[in-house]
């Protein structure tokens, strides 16, 4: 490994912070966002004004963050903290300056910040009166809220990430990108149109950072789910090309090509779909792919997809394949209480894919593992979580060292407890306890986990030390 590799983990702070409108923040998407119980799961759902307070423990727990001998810690800029209601042309200076000030204490800890700049944050305002990213104003309020952060973290950040997991917005829009499925839209229409536009964000913020830190790094950023043909099959075969194309190389094409592919065209041709897409912003899009510097990606299990012997008509084959919610097993792969399949080697498969494909150095930015677990007597023994990282380092490791894959680092998701993106405290993914459940706030102190303590050794010995000899 090489001595400059970036081990550490990765936060989304609104799923973290709470502080919830203090200090002039508004609300966002994800305050907003009503959710749906997972499969067999009982819904213990949170309120997001307290989450774990990290807005008021940040210091603590970077602090935790540096004992565990942290090279990088990413974590997002929570939108509506920066531009409370999105569209209004000043920053909050209070927003600024608390970012700023954990990006300061970050460095004084020799801990290279990593900045997401949306995750899961959108200003409600911009949902509700814009329809979020399905409008293209809503592209340029974003770009003003990245200017607002690059101009004021210059020089100090060397890391974005410009969105987290674009290539989601299309299948939860509401959550990742504000939008709402207009009444006389069809689904496919809104795919093309809203992966256009977010594409086109991504552009403007990359040229954006350039343009005022010429030295710093960017990344573009994907939600990464390997489909796998769930037989050899050729049908099915064809489905898990049609269903990675769709859901893992879209973005990444665009982004690192500068052009949209052809399967992407076609689909739309074959649909009538018509987009609304300039010159000026295809030249967006060309100009930023020069520029990308690498790419990011979170990785946590992998699924496996199979075609609809049913359905005759390719249009619809394929859009079933699209949005399908059969949710099939993997037989080879164990999966946690959520369903979520573990899946090591699919980490290793994916490296090798994207750097063959991109030919781009890779940021493994969220790599984790969430589970229901109690604090007894002051301690939580996770080894079911020491035991899946020690299966994905090792994929990873034998990425890099067999098969001489460039990777940048490795970020655990996450440090520290927080909500899920459903808004859980149960599924907890952190090295570090916090003490609260969904009803009892309790006292929101931190314990370190069975797994703080191995993380470390990890990270002491540069990855060679895996063993999980901690008492
Ligand atoms: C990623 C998101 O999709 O998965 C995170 O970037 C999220 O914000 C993580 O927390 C794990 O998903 P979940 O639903 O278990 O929180």
């Amino acid at each position: 490994m090489k001595k400059d590799f970036l081990w550490g983990g990765a936060l989304s702070n609104v799923q973290a912070e709470g502080g919830y409108l203090e200090d002039g923040k508004g609300l966002n998407v994800y305050d907003n966002l009503t959710v749906t119980p997972e499969k067999g799961i009982e819904p213990q759902f949170c309120k997001t004004n307290i989450a774990v307070d990290h807005y008021h423990h940040w210091q603590e727990d970077i602090d935790l963050m540096a004992e565990m001998g942290f090279k990088a810690y990413r974590f997002s800029i929570v939108w509506s903290r920066i531009n409370p209601l999105g569209d209004e042309e000043e920053p909050n200076e209070k927003g600024l300056a608390f970012y700023e000030r954990m990006v300061d204490y970050c460095l004084s800890k020799n801990i290279e910040p990593v900045v997401s700049l949306v995750h899961f944050d959108m200003p409600l305002h911009l949902m509700e009166e814009y329809n979020g990213f399905l409008n293209k104003k809503v592209i340029e309020f974003y770009v003003s809220h990245v200017r607002h952060i690059v101009n004021r973290l210059k020089g100090k950040v060397k890391y974005y990430i410009t969105y987290n997991e674009i290539n989601l917005g299309v299948f939860m829009p509401e959550l990742v990108a504000g939008v709402r499925l207009p009444e006389n839209m069809s689904q496919e229409q809104l795919f093309a149109q809203l992966t256009i536009n977010l594409q086109i964000a991504h552009a403007k913020a990359v040229l954006a950072i350039k343009n005022i830190d010429p030295e710093a790094k960017v990344g573009g950023m994907i939600g990464h789910t390997p489909f796998y043909a769930a037989t050899c099959k050729p049908e099915d075969v064809l489905a898990s090309q049609f269903q990675n194309q769709m859901h893992n190389y879209l973005a990444l094409d665009i982004m690192c090509f500068g052009r949209l592919p052809h399967y992407f065209l076609q689909f739309m041709k074959n649909r009538n779909i018509n987009v609304e897409y300039s010159e000026s912003e295809k030249e967006n899009i060309y100009n930023a792919s020069r520029l990308l510097d690498y790419i990011a990606f979170s990785y946590y299990q992998s699924a496996i997809t199979s075609s609809f012997n049913d359905i005759q008509d390719i249009n619809k084959q394929e859009d079933a394949i699209l949005y399908d919610k059969r949710g099939y097993k993997n037989p080879y792969c164990p999966a946690n209480e959520w369903g979520w399949q573990i899946d090591a080697n699919g980490l290793r498969y994916s490296l090798i894919d994207f750097y063959s494909r991109y030919h781009k150095p890779l940021f493994i930015v969220e790599n984790g593992i969430g589970i229901d677990e109690k604090l007894i007597n002051g301690k939580v023994y996770d080894d079911e979580r020491i035991i899946y990282y020690q299966k994905h380092i090792t994929a990873m490791k034998e990425a890099i060292e067999h098969d001489g894959i460039d990777v940048i680092g490795y970020l655990a998701w996450s440090p520290i407890d927080f909500l899920s993106s459903h808004k859980e405290i149960r599924k907890r993914y952190g090295f570090i306890y916090v003490n609260r459940d969904y009803k009892d706030l309790k006292d929101l102190k931190r314990y370190r986990k069975k797994s703080f303590y191995w993380y470390q050794k990890v990270i002491h010995s540069n990855g060679t030390n895996l063993e999980n000899t901690i008492d």
